[in-house]
């Protein structure tokens, strides 16, 4: 990635200029939010001064509302990969997304089905199948993780499927180890199982492009505060089945999609935050190759986010190595870095993940300590009750601010 880019894409984040004790904070916390660009603030804020509007009205300012919620629509389409933007849902998060859904889905499932999770997904891809499976008198079985390297056990995930399975749900990327799971022979597999497949890719989608097309996954769901957006879920369904299968909703609401699945009133301002995030990243991957469609665009930004943001994950890894006192818990071989996102949990010998954030803190560095909800690993690395210190990097991150933190991690450990 060029360095006038990086520049570019600096100037766009008014939060990245603040200050603490005299020196610019960095922001190591992008996997529990990500900062946001001028231009998403900007297209909420313009919206509720001139667009304010509930949907479906005859006159102007209402249509005007209408047209900002369609083009969200198409820019989760663009982002997803899908040239149907009808596929396209949004709701207050992911996991509400994801609890709609289960719930809706358990309604197909009969006593004896089967349904799969994963000991390396966050609790919102895990809890919401446990509990629908609990009211179909479904059986839910766990895909293993293999602890010394944060990858899952793949032979678990073959044993584990069956002509019984109705529903497999997987993380597209682990937010506490920062693996990119094998999805797509994971999803072509429940396929030719005869199960449907849900994908979390809340974790992956700030680093890399989504491509549901190419997945062939049933859904898909992710969040764009953790893309440079404003709070809102986003998910993607195939077009049978969000048609098929009958959600909880009122007779009020839509039939037609994709309104069937966005029950009440949306958060319009936020829609329209949505698509300036989108905007702000295909204006990044137009600054690199010159096109005028915007999936082509969101294409070469995501492949200038992948190669940077692999730059700061071999410098990272190549620092925690000569770190004494700490464990990384996730994959920390460089010939293996196109399977990871930048994404580091660690833990250290003396000191608790919350006092190592502390220490942290108290010099502008700010990361994140705990269980970050991804509490099937960090139960079954035996790390509960105090979890990791989680140090995420985004493509707004610099070098200058990985070996900040390296210091930092020395030092306390020193
Ligand atoms: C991997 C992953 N999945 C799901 C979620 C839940 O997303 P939301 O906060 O939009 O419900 C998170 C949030 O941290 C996450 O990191």
């Amino acid at each position: 990635m060029p360095p006038f880019l990086l520049d570019w894409i600096r100037t766009q984040f008014p939060a990245l200029s603040r200050q603490e004790h005299g020196r610019p904070v960095a922001y190591f916390d992008g996997p529990a939010g990500s900062q946001v660009p001028q231009s998403v603030a900007n297209a909420v804020s313009r919206y509720l001064l001139t667009t304010n509007s509930n949907r479906g009205g005859v006159f102007t300012v209402a249509q005007e509302s209408d047209a900002i919620v369609d083009t969200a629509h198409q820019a989760a389409a663009n982002l997803f990969g899908t040239n149907d933007p009808a596929c396209t849902v949004f709701g207050a998060n992911m996991t509400t997304l994801t609890l709609a859904v289960s719930r809706a889905l358990a309604r197909t499932w009969n006593t004896g089905d089967e349904v799969l999770v994963t000991r390396l997904d966050h609790d919102a891809n895990v809890t919401p199948w446990i509990l629908a499976a609990r009211d179909a008198g479904a059986i839910v079985k766990h895909v293993d993780v293999h602890l010394e390297d944060g990858t899952l056990d793949q032979t678990s995930f073959r044993n584990a499927l069956s002509s019984r399975t109705k529903l497999v749900a997987i993380g597209y990327a682990s937010n506490v180890t920062g693996t990119i799971n094998p999805i797509a022979p994971m999803i072509a597999a429940a396929k030719a199982a005869g199960a449907l497949t849900f994908i979390d890719a809340v974790h992956y989608a700030p680093h890399g492009l989504i491509d549901v097309t190419a997945l062939g996954c049933d859904f898909l769901a992710c969040s764009a505060y953790k893309f440079f957006g404003p709070h809102v879920g986003l998910l993607y369904g195939r077009r049978d089945l969000l048609e098929e299968i009958t959600p909880y909703k009122l007779r009020v609401s839509s039939n037609q999609l994709p309104g069937k699945w966005m029950t009440g009133t949306q958060a319009h301002e936020l829609l329209a935050g949505v698509s300036a995030a989108i905007r702000y990243l295909a204006d990044m991957g137009r600054r690199c190759a010159s096109t005028d469609c915007e999936r082509t665009a969101l294409q070469s930004a995501f492949a200038a986010i992948r190669a940077y943001e692999q730059s700061l994950s071999e410098r990272m890894l190549a620092g925690l190595r000569s770190l004494g006192g700490y464990r990384v818990w996730g994959l920390t071989d460089a010939a293996r870095i196109a399977e990871r996102v930048p994404t580091f949990s660690l833990t250290h010998a003396r000191f608790t993940p919350k006092e190592l954030a502390e220490r942290l803190a108290a010099e502008g560095l700010y990361a994140w300590c705990g269980n970050h909800y991804g509490l099937p690993f960090t139960e079954a690395a035996g790390l509960e009750p105090h979890g990791t210190l989680r140090i995420g990097l985004l493509h707004y991150n610099t070098v200058e601010e990985v070996d900040r933190v390296l210091e930092a991690l020395e030092r306390i450990s020193a």
